[in-house]
This record gives structure tokens, C-alpha cells and sequence, in this order.
């Protein structure tokens, strides 16, 4: 119990935040990546998010966790190290950690740094076993560090929150390729993933009443203004959000309330009234569609489990 065993900073860098905002803004549709969504501000209220009443993915995914704990936790056997993939407030871990037998490390990966390290110390502090944090993007690749950590009998990947719906199905699955090299042959991967269900629960949960996503979505422009220092007026624009069935996706978007203008770096972008800058896309997904994007990946569903309504789904998947 104590220290971090090591913190790597793999630099997802500033330098990136500008290009690509450049570069998502110059686009006949304007949009810019989630990542960007989680300086230390954004953390924290995703984290608030998690707890709202309309938010049903964190509090129907914990059910089915504890619900089925002793059997999720037995699928690795003894002595896995544990890799979280977007660990965020590292709140999930614990229900594994308990369960586990005999875990050999915990290694928390987010591209926040300062929520992450915070996260992944107070992990250290309550457990007697080597915990260790990355701060990188995961869409590119990650070594873990070889002869720091005790070799475990395995990995056991874990990505909850359905995090893994932020990307086009394209993306997970190359994400979960990536994940393949760097978890190793033998491991095994527990990914939490939000299903298809009726449109008005969906709408809801990413429209809160109290007005905590659209928070965390503006805060996109705070974070652009203070750290970039693009000229914007974040109160030029609103927080938009709806399920689009066809592509069966949430789709968040900041939209302008009227004409206006963003400057960054001798670039001016004109917003007409109504038009928006789209932040991010929230997968749901069918078991067969899930089915259908393992098997472009070197992972197979071994189980799952589900809640009452079907609305959740934690996937245990194998190397094949
Ligand atoms: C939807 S939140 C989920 C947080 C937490 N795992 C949970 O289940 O509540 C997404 C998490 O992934 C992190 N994240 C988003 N994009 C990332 C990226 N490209 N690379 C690494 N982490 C990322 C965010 O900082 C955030 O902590």
C-alpha cells in the first residue's frame, strides 16, 4: 500500500488539441473528438454525470456487476493483473479488485493526467498491490513497461462505461486489436457496452434536467478558450443531443443560437444560426452486432451478463 509503482506520461499533447480543433473546425461538417472533452474540469463532471438519475449506463452497469461478481470475478483465475483502459475516477476497479483472486497489479490508463494520477493514488493507498498509471490516448498503441510490475498468470483488460461506443464501430474494433497486442495471448478482456433500447430513455439520459451534460459539453469551448486561446463565445452556443436510429447512435453536438465566429490562429470560422460542431457519438449496440464486430478482432465473446431490461451488457471476451 502506498506510492505508484510508476506513472508514465506518454504526453497526449496540447500541440494535437490545436491541429486537430483546426482541422475539425475546417470541415463542411464541423466536429471535433470526445478526448478532448476530459481536461480536469470535464473529468469531474463526468463524474457527476455518472450519479444523475437520467444516467442509467453507470448505475445498470455496477448492477450487473455486483449482481454477478462472483462469477465475473472467478472467469480470470488466480494471480491476473488488471489493464483499465479510460479509468476516469478508477470507481469500477474496486468491485474487481475485491473479487479477484489474488490480483498480482493494477495499471489505470486515462489521457487526463491529473484526475488520473489522483484516481489511480488513492487505488495504491487502500490496496497492498503495485498499482500504476499511463496517461495516453488509447487510440494509439501502449506498451506496458516490462520488469516493474510482478508477471502476472495474465492481463484481464477492463473497459467500462461503455467507452467503446464513443467510436465508429470501425475504430472499436481496431481499438480492440490494439488492445489485443498489447494485453498478450492469453488474455482476457471484460468491456462494458450500452445496448439498444427505447429512444425516449436515451434522449433522456444524455438531456439531463439538471444540466450536467450540457455543461460538460460546453465546457469543450471553455477548455478551447483557455488553452488554445481561441476567441469563441461559449454563450453564443447550445447543448444539442438526440438518438439517431438509423446509425444507431447519440449524437452530441454544440449547435450556435445564432451567427457567429470562432478564431484560433489567424483562422476564422463561421457558424451559421443553427449549425453545429459535433462532439461526440455514443454507440448502442445488439449482442449480434457485438458478436459481428469481435469477429473483426482477435477477441470472442466467451459470456455475458445483462440486467432486467436488456439495457447493459458486461462482454467477457478471450483471445482466440
Ligand atoms: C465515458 S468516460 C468513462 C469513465 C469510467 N471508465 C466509467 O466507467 O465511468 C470515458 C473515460 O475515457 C477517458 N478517455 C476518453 N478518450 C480517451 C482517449 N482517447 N484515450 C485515453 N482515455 C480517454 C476519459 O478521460 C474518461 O475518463
Amino acid at each position: 500500500m502506498g506510492a505508484l509503482a510508476f506513472f508514465l506520461d506518454l504526453h497526449p499533447a496540447l500541440g494535437d488539441f490545436r491541429a486537430d480543433v483546426i482541422k475539425g473546425l475546417s470541415e463542411d461538417k464541423k466536429s471535433i473528438s470526445p478526448k478532448y472533452f476530459y481536461d480536469e474540469h470535464g473529468s469531474e463532471l463526468f463524474r457527476q454525470i455518472t450519479d444523475l438519475p437520467e444516467y442509467y449506463p453507470t448505475s445498470t452497469e455496477k448492477k450487473i456487476l455486483i449482481d454477478n461478481a462472483a462469477e465475473i470475478t472467478a472467469a480470470p483465475g488466480a494471480g491476473a493483473a488488471v489493464f483499465e483502459y479510460g479509468s476516469g475516477a478508477s470507481e469500477k476497479i474496486e468491485w474487481l479488485l475485491n473479487g479477484l483472486d489474488q490480483p498480482t497489479a493494477y495499471v489505470a490508463m486515462d489521457i487526463s493526467k491529473d484526475f488520473l494520477i489522483d484516481a489511480a493514488s488513492a487505488i495504491a493507498k487502500r490496496y497492498d498491490l503495485p498499482v500504476a498509471a499511463i496517461c495516453a490516448d488509447f487510440h494509439g498503441h501502449v506498451h506496458i513497461p516490462e520488469n516493474i510490475l510482478p508477471t502476472p498468470s495474465k492481463w484481464l483488460g477492463y473497459f467500462p462505461g461503455s467507452t467503446l461506443g464513443n467510436m465508429t464501430p470501425e475504430f472499436a474494433a481496431r481499438f480492440l486489436r490494439r488492445a489485443g497486442e498489447t494485453l498478450g495471448g492469453d488474455a482476457q478482456f471484460l468491456l462494458g457496452v450500452d445496448l439498444e433500447k427505447d429512444n425516449a430513455v436515451l434522449n433522456a439520459a444524455y438531456n439531463d434536467s439538471a444540466g450536467v451534460t450540457a455543461a460538460f459539453n460546453l465546457n469543450l469551448l471553455t477548455r478551447m478558450r483557455r488553452e488554445l486561446g481561441a476567441e469563441i463565445q461559449p454563450e453564443d452556443f447550445e447543448h444539442y443531443a438526440f438518438y439517431n436510429e438509423e446509425l444507431s447512435r447519440i449524437e452530441m453536438h454544440l449547435r450556435a443560437k445564432k451567427r457567429t465566429q470562432i478564431a484560433l490562429d489567424g483562422h476564422e470560422f463561421t457558424f451559421q444560426s443553427g449549425e453545429t460542431l459535433h462532439t461526440e457519438n455514443s454507440y448502442k449496440y445488439s449482442i449480434n452486432r457485438l458478436k459481428a464486430l469481435f469477429d473483426e478482432t482477435p477477441w470472442r465473446l466467451e459470456t455475458y451478463w445483462t440486467d432486467e431490461n436488456a439495457w447493459f451488457a458486461a462482454c467477457l471476451l478471450s483471445n482466440k
